[in-house]
C-alpha cells in the first residue's frame, strides 16, 4: 500500500460506533462459520465425501480471512503486550463470570453433556489466562517465553506447558491424545 492510500483510510480509532460493532459481529459470525465448517468438513469424510469435506475445509479458510480482515479493520490487533492482556482479559471473563454462570444453567436444566463441556472449558481456561500472564510479563520485559512444547489434549481441550501428564488430569484421556505445538 502506498503512503497516499494509507492516509486516506481511516484509522481504527476513527470507527464510529456502529461500524465498529458490525465488524465486532462480523468477525464473530465469520469466526464461528470458519470452526463449524471444519467439523462439518470431519463429518463430511466420516461420511466417505472427501470433495465435500475439501469444500468445507476452503471455505472454512476463506471465512478466516474475512474474519481477520474485520479484526484488523476494527483495531482489534495492538502489539503484543497488548494483545496478551486482551486474551488475558478474554479468559478471565469466562473464568470468572461466564462459564460459573452457563454451569449454573446446566445443573438447574439437568444436562449432563452441557455440565460435562463447560467443566472442560472451565477447567482450561483457568490456565489459559495463568499462561497469558505470564507470558505478557515476558513480553513487557522484551523478551520470549521460554523454548517449551505446548500441548493440548484433544478431548477436553487441557493445556499443558512442557512435559506431557500420563493422563490428562481433567478427562483422563491417555497420553496419545494430546497434540504438542
Ligand atoms: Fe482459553
Ligand atoms: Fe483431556
Amino acid at each position: 500500500m502506498d503512503a497516499e492510500t494509507e492516509k486516506r483510510l481511516p484509522k481504527p480509532e476513527d470507527l464510529k460506533e456502529m461500524t465498529r460493532q458490525s465488524l465486532a459481529a462480523a468477525f464473530a459470525g465469520e469466526s464461528q462459520a470458519a470452526e463449524k465448517y471444519l467439523v462439518f468438513a470431519e463429518q463430511a469424510e466420516d461420511e466417505g465425501l472427501p470433495q465435500i469435506a475439501k469444500l468445507f475445509r476452503a471455505i472454512s479458510f476463506a471465512e478466516t480471512r474475512h474474519a481477520r480482515n474485520h479484526l484488523r479493520v476494527m483495531g482489534g490487533i495492538a502489539s503484543t503486550a497488548d494483545n496478551l492482556k486482551t486474551a488475558f482479559d478474554g479468559e478471565s471473563f469466562e473464568v470468572d463470570e461466564m462459564y460459573p454462570a452457563y454451569r449454573e444453567i446446566a445443573v438447574t436444566q439437568e444436562n449432563a453433556q452441557a455440565k460435562r463441556s463447560i467443566r472442560f472449558a472451565l477447567k482450561a481456561e483457568v490456565d489459559h489466562r495463568r499462561m497469558y500472564s505470564e507470558a505478557r510479563e515476558q513480553a513487557l520485559k522484551g523478551e520470549d517465553i521460554p523454548d517449551e512444547p505446548v500441548s493440548v489434549c484433544l478431548i477436553c481441550g487441557h493445556t499443558v506447558i512442557g512435559e506431557l501428564p500420563d493422563k490428562c488430569p481433567v478427562c483422563a484421556a491417555a497420553k496419545e491424545y494430546y497434540r504438542t505445538f
